[in-house]
């Protein structure tokens, strides 16, 4: 069988630095593991547009659409604020999930032991925490019609309408189940349907799927404002959250800094099944490019370490090779490694993109 193949997209500012260390990484699981992938590298953002005069090339989008799954860094910088709108890095990274259709992103909110205490949240709250938010991405309320602003009378009246089909929601809580299946078995759909039509057909539309096809998983509904007094309260209640792309917008932000630093912070984009079986993929750090310290060795590579270990997970069937990553960082944190943006108000010395990279490579080596 061929080898699983990668593009990776390292992009502007830190996105090079912290790709260098997920590099390392997956040299290290084709000499230790006896995994190996057929990676190759593109541009996209300002590093594209630098060398091609456009923010993604027809042939990186159409390498994209190819290979098993695509790992991007990050796109933008104060150098390309002059740019056209038609050209600006972010357009490269639109075009990209635009193409693929990636119509599900997934946001874990996970806490890592030795960074509970980083919560605003106690302890006992957070402490293993691990949840998935599914949001719907590329229909809703940021995308239907009619919208515009538009005078009515003497006053003007801004408008933006939330639409969803059957097909748009059946897909994604089609997603939402198919990774509650390989975690904890359980997904809270919320929407409003109390006050809202389309969070009305979002609920049947859920629980005719459930029905249907996947019965053996554990479904709630739940209110999506209720919802986020939950994910206050007590986020342990939840496996995998399934919702639209505005409250999903709002809930995984919140979700995620239950547990700390946009340093830390993976995501995946999922599309429809390819032909292998598994969906078309886009995995990213959250955070952007961070011009503040691009080019000083002090990002943290976490977020974008993370993102790969989502890959394994998702993409690459390597369930228990993700595992073992996660648990390496787990274990690299829990020794006291930090990069700058994991000190608290105690401070401390941090260390370096690289020396994290580093330091996650001997947890995995431990791990052996
Ligand atoms: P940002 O996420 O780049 O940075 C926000 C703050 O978090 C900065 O102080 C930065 O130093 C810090 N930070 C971010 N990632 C970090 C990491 N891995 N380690 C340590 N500290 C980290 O967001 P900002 O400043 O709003 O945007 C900067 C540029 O990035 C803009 O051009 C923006 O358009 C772009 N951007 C790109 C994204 C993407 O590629 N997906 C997402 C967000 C912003
Ligand atoms: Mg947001």
């Amino acid at each position: 069988m061929a080898n699983p193949s990668l593009l990776i997209l390292p992009g502007d500012g830190i996105g090079p630095e912290v790709m260098a260390e997920v590099r390392r990484i997956i040299d290290w699981y084709g000499e230790k593991r006896g995994i190996v992938f057929d990676v190759e590298e593109g541009l996209v953002g300002g590093a594209s547009y630098d060398a091609h005069g456009t923010p993604l090339t027809d042939e990186t989008m159409a390498r994209a659409q190819e290979v098993d799954a695509v790992l991007l860094g990050a796109v933008g910088g104060p150098k390309y604020d002059v740019l056209d709108f038609s050209v600006k890095p972010e357009r490269g990274l639109l075009r990209l999930r635009k193409e693929m259709d990636l119509f599900s992103n997934l946001r874990p909110a996970q806490c890592f032991d030795a960074l509970a205490d980083f919560s605003s949240l106690k302890r006992d709250v957070v402490a293993g925490l691990d949840i998935m938010i599914v949001r719907e991405l590329t229909s809703g309320v940021y995308f239907g019609e009619p919208r515009g602003i538009h005078m009515e009378g003497n006053e003007r009246v801004g408008i933006n309408t939330q639409r969803y089909t059957e097909s748009e929601i059946a897909r994604v809580a089609r997603s939402a189940f198919e990774l509650a299946r390989k975690r904890g078995n359980k997904v809270c759909s919320m929407e409003k349907a109390n006050v809202m039509e389309s969070g009305i057909l979002w609920r049947d539309v859920v629980t005719e799927i459930h029905e249907k096809e996947y019965s053996d998983v554990e479904l709630s509904h739940m209110y999506a404002d209720a919802g986020a007094m939950q994910l206050c309260r007590w986020p342990k209640q939840f496996d995998v959250i399934v919702t639209d792309n505005l409250f999903g917008d709002l809930l995984s932000d919140a979700a995620a800094m239950l547990t700390g630093s946009l340093g830390m912070l993976p995501s995946a984009s999922l599309g429809l099944p390819m032909a292998n079986g598994r969906p078309k993929a886009l995995y990213e750090p959250v955070h952007g490019s961070a011009p503040d310290i691009a080019g000083q060795g002090k990002a943290n590579p976490i977020a974008c370490i993370l993102s790969f270990a989502m890959a394994l997970r998702y993409s690459f069937g390597q369930v228990d090779e993700a595992d073992r990553l996660e648990k390496a960082v787990d274990a690299t944190l829990a020794a006291g490694a930090r990069t700058a943006d994991l000190l608290g108000p105690e401070g401390g010395t941090p260390i370096s993109t690289a020396e994290m990279g580093t330091a996650i490579l001997g947890a995995l080596d431990a791990s052996l």
